[in-house]
């Protein structure tokens, strides 16, 4: 039977196995001296007096997987190391057996690799995700959803899978392509969020909608940007923008009281801002509110409100957009209730407010949402004002256009990106560090090595032939 490191103190003067990776190994002749390692800690082990367990324990090297008997022993008063897991005993070892060896790993995994080129890193990323940091990371990321999960279960809400294979929605990167080898020349497009989706789930009947929800864009990355990511996804029926705002503040809080106890909020409610407001006095739509910079337990979160609806498309790129106008956010949100006849009969255009909500944490942009058109009609006007024509409207979305048609509830949502809130709560510099296989800065997965090319026959299935300029 195994015992978990982590529960080797309650075992004290007794005989137990355990099963792990040896993280540090230093032979001094007549002992060996070990610390391994298992996904709950680590323990000292000791081999004295024993010439067979000897003769093992010295072909033992980092890395090398064990399965190893011992006598939990109690540690003499001075050799105690208060405050550490394990501190008060080690491991009196009496039968080691290997269970797998292992090549020399690329870097050290006693410390942080945070220091180590990334490539690197990326390179071996099952062995980076072995260290201490990587490890609490991701199960605190799992900790974080589950908690998420629980709350919004709680509150009605289910959580349900949207389609990866769809069509190209106008989000306002540019999409990534799968071709439909059973249509030639066709094909699906990967979701930018599942937008579409989770409204109609909402003309659905749905009414509460979540989802731990995989998003890709194909846009530039950068360190709180990656081509593909997570978005914790949600829309509610017959909500208002307060009660949207309220029930994502609730999780939040819970969150940081729950699971990061260390760590304050500057201002609970969150503070709303107004976009005007905070381009007027910082500078920035995602402004930094917090009083102390240099604090990395100060968690301040704010909401940005009040978003002009349309901007001039020289401001913005909406790869589907021919018009003057694009979105600043969603082309599937409603106005503002005051501005709802302006965006009907397409007037005062730059004027119209969206019903539109940003939250941020410490000047990132952690999530997104509005209140959107629920009428046809509306949803058409917004869909002229970007410059659609008729036919162009009912072939990339006549279908919502029919759903809101067919009895749907007023409804709102929002989406947090999920990779940027946890890389803000475990105090790491870029997304990649709380996502367990990243890609780098160029889109590339090293580990894999991906993308790569495939073969002639694929290609062939898939009807595509390859332009590519001829290299030099
Ligand atoms: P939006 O496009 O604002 O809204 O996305 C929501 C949140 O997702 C995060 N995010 C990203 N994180 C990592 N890498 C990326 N490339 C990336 N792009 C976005 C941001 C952002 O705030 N469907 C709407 C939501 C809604 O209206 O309900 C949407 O996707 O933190």
């Amino acid at each position: 039977m195994r015992t978990l490191i982590k529960n080797l103190n309650t075992q004290k003067g007794e005989t137990v196995t355990i099963n792990g990776w040896v993280h540090v190994a230093r032979d001094q002749g007549k002992m060996a001296f070990f610390d391994f390692r298992d996904m709950t800690g680590t323990v000292q082990g000791v081999v004295f007096g024993k010439p067979e367990v000897l003769e093992i324990a010295k072909t033992l090297r980092p890395e090398w997987v064990v399965a190893v008997t011992g006598i939990v022993n109690e540690r003499p008063e001075k050799m105690v190391k208060a405050g550490v897991l394990n501190g008060d005993i080690e491991l009196e070892i009496t039968e080691i057996t290997v269970l797998n060896t292992a090549t020399t790993p690329a870097f050290e995994l006693t410390e942080s690799t945070i220091g180590i080129n990334e490539r690197v890193r990326l390179e071996n990323r099952y062995v980076d995700l072995r260290t201490d940091r990587l490890q609490k990371n991701l199960r605190m990321r799992h900790a974080v959803a589950k908690l998420t999960r629980d709350i919004l279960d709680d509150e009605g809400f289910t959580e349900i899978e949207t389609p990866l294979f769809t069509k190209s929605t106008p989000e306002g990167a540019r999409d990534y392509v799968v071709p439909a080898r059973l249509y030639p020349g066709q094909f699906y497009a990967l979701p930018q969020s599942p937008q579409q989706y989770k409204q109609l789930l909402m003309a659905g009947g749905i009414e509460r909608y979540f989802q731990f929800a995989k998003c890709m864009r194909d846009e530039d990355t950068r360190g709180d940007r990656q081509p593909e990511f997570t978005q914790m996804d949600m829309e509610m029926s017959f909500a208002t923008e307060d009660e949207i705002m309220a029930i994502n503040e609730k999780v939040l809080i819970a969150i940081v009281e729950k699971l990061y106890p260390e760590k304050r909020i500057q201002t609970v409610p969150f503070p709303r801002i107004t976009y005007a407001e905070a381009m007027e006095k910082h500078g920035s739509d995602r402004p930094d509110l917090r009083e102390d910079k240099t604090d990395d337990n100060l968690l301040a979160f704010a909401w940005v409100v009040d978003w002009p609806f349309f901007e001039k498309t020289a401001d913005s790129d909406d790869p589907q957009a021919t018009g003057e106008w694009t979105f600043t956010h969603n082309p599937f949100s409603l106005s503002k209730p005051e501005h709802i006849e302006n965006l009907k009969n397409k007037t005062n255009i730059g004027d119209i407010m969206a019903s539109q909500y940003d939250i941020t944490l410490n000047g990132l942009e952690i999530g997104g949402g509005s209140i959107r058109a629920h009428d046809p009609e509306i949803l058409k006007s917004i869909l002229q004002i970007l410059g659609h024509s008729d036919e162009k409207i009912e072939k990339n979305f006549g279908h919502m256009l029919r759903a809101l048609g067919s009895g749907t509830p007023p409804h709102g949502g929002i989406a947090w990106g999920f990779d940027r809130l946890m890389m803000i709560l475990q105090n790491e510099p870029n997304i990649r560090e709380v996502i367990a296989f990243p890609k780098t800065g160029e889109g590339r997965d090293l580990m894999m090595d991906s993308p790569s090319p495939i073969s002639d026959q694929q290609l062939g299935e898939l009807n595509i032939k390859l332009d590519l300029p001829v290299e030099e």
